[in-house]
């Protein structure tokens, strides 16, 4: 079975921000993040989800645009928006029409569409100095990101952490969770993944020590 697009709904919306507070799996990752902003900087964040992230970014620089299509996650964005935050509720095709000032920088997180067709271009012109990209690492030698950006001409460099990121779990909740993000993976990985399950008694953490990599681009 094919991998579906991500989409936000009430149940994950709860689960996501759950772990993200249990964890401090954003927080840990803005503190790699902010050393490259400066305190007086405009920040672009496409696709900002939850916006968990915006939470302590927010705090290294001057102003930032949220970008996020999806009508459940947006709600979240505007209940917990903060005064140096400005929301869009479009995706950022949308959003490059309105032909707005470019920021200093562009976050992308977890948004692996810059790596497709010339969505690299079009993202960059949405800055001015850098893009700060998020996502999973890939152990395949041959990184499919790494020649995307070299075919492009894009000057770059990277680097690779682990960040807890465990997801406390209803006893209940737990098979759902599992067929939710491992539903289309073979049975291997879902029977690794139940490995993870740590039983704390009343309730359950998926143990998930995730590794990333975090690519700072010039813009082009
Ligand atoms: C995997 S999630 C990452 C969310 C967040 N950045 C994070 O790290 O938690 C990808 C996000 O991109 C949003 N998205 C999907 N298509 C988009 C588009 N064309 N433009 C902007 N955002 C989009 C989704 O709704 C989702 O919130």
């Amino acid at each position: 079975m094919q991998n579906k697009l991500f989409e936000w709904n009430e149940e994950n919306i709860g689960w996501f921000e759950t772990s993200s507070k249990y964890s401090k799996f954003h927080e840990n990752l803005a503190s790699l993040i902010s050393p490259i902003l400066d305190n007086n900087s405009t920040v672009i964040d496409v696709g900002a989800g939850l916006g968990r992230l915006d939470q302590y970014i927010r705090d290294h620089c001057r102003q930032m645009i949220l970008v996020e299509p999806n009508k459940y996650a947006f709600n979240y964005l505007v209940e917990t928006k903060k005064e140096n935050q400005i929301l869009f509720n479009m995706t950022f095709e949308e959003y490059l029409e309105l032909n707005r000032e470019p920021c200093d920088y562009l976050l992308l997180s977890f948004f692996s569409r810059m790596e497709i067709e010339d969505n690299l271009e079009r993202l960059s012109s949405l800055c001015k100095k850098k893009i700060i990209y998020v996502r999973n690492e890939n152990h395949d030698s041959n990184d499919t990101l790494i020649k995307y950006l070299n075919d492009r001409g894009a000057e770059f460099k990277h680097f690779h952490r682990e960040i807890d990121f465990s997801q406390p779990l209803k006893k209940d909740d737990v098979e759902k969770f599992i067929e939710t993000y491992y539903g289309f993976k073979s049975k291997s990985t879902k029977q690794k993944m139940r490995e993870c399950i740590i039983d704390r008694g009343d309730h359950c953490i998926y143990k998930n020590n995730k590794q990333i990599s975090i690519f700072i681009i010039e813009k082009i």
